[in-house]
């Protein structure tokens, strides 16, 4: 019981408050409609299976610049599951995804910058941005470089995550991606393989720049916590630039 308050005190603190630039910048985005002009940079993505694909990458004006996903009217993007990565004992939440990959799209950069051989997505909070498939669209062509620290706000709180996938299109271009991990702290453990978030109402702002790689991050952190708490300077740092 201790153990269990401890732990709730501990996932409590990491749920960061919105700061107040932050929760302008989703305000503005979310009611601004569809990113148009100077701001899009590839549009026709779907948010879900049965979505229209109306859903685009835009870009942000702001010192560093860097990418956000935004629908039609008041949509940003919903949060589906991604269990790729190392799958030895993995989660059982993982277990009803039938389109799990053994490996993540940056699974090289890790093992340059950790011990580690791939991410977790039960420990480490990777957001999927870009796609590969019969429609591409690389984050790396507008400055984001992998594992860069992304900010989440989801759930009425900010989650920082890093970009650690590439979504691979399997019949249609989706947007709106998460691990395991990621997913949990936004909306608990009601979070599965197979039982992601629906509503559009999530904001997830990448930053451009190799100063946004946490490259010092506990890689090899066996907790979210862990590793959460190992990017947060790091994404406060990057959220004040807003
Ligand atoms: C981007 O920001 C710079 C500096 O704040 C500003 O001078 C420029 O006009 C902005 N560009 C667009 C397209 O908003
Ligand atoms: C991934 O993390 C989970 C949760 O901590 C752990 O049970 C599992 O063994 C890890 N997988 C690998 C390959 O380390
Ligand atoms: C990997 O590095 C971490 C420190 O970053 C260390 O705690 C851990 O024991 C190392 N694991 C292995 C298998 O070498």
């Amino acid at each position: 019981m201790r153990l269990l308050i401890f732990l709730a005190a501990l996932t409590t603190c990491l749920a960061r408050d919105i700061p107040s630039n932050l929760q302008r910048f989703y305000d503005t985005v979310k009611n601004a409609g569809p990113c148009t002009g100077d701001n899009l940079l590839q549009d026709g993505f779907f948010d879900q299976d049965d979505s229209t694909n109306e859903w685009s990458y835009c870009d942000r004006n702001f010192t560093g610049r860097g990418l956000y996903i935004k629908g039609p009217g008041t949509d940003l993007a919903n949060m589906d599951i991604d269990c790729d990565g190392d799958q030895q004992n993995a989660d059982p939440r993982c277990l009803g995804s039938s389109d799990t990959q053994p490996a993540t799209a940056f699974r090289r950069q890790v093992q340059q910058l950790s011990n580690i051989t791939d991410l977790n997505a039960s420990i480490h909070p990777y957001v999927v941005l870009g796609n590969v498939g019969h429609v591409t669209f690389d984050p790396r062509d507008h400055g984001i470089e992998p594992l860069s620290v992304v900010a989440v706000v989801c759930g009425g709180q900010l989650i920082y995550g890093i970009w650690g996938d590439i979504n691979g299109n399997d019949r249609m271009p989706l947007v709106g991606e998460a691990s395991l991990a990621l997913a949990t702290a936004c909306f608990g453990d009601s979070m599965t393989g197979s039982n992601g978030h629906d509503e559009p109402d999530v904001l997830y702002l990448a930053f451009a720049g190799p100063n946004a790689v946490p490259r010092t991050a506990n890689w090899a952190a066996r907790s979210y916590e862990e590793f959460e708490a190992s990017i947060t300077a790091l994404g406060d740092a990057l959220v004040a630039r807003i």
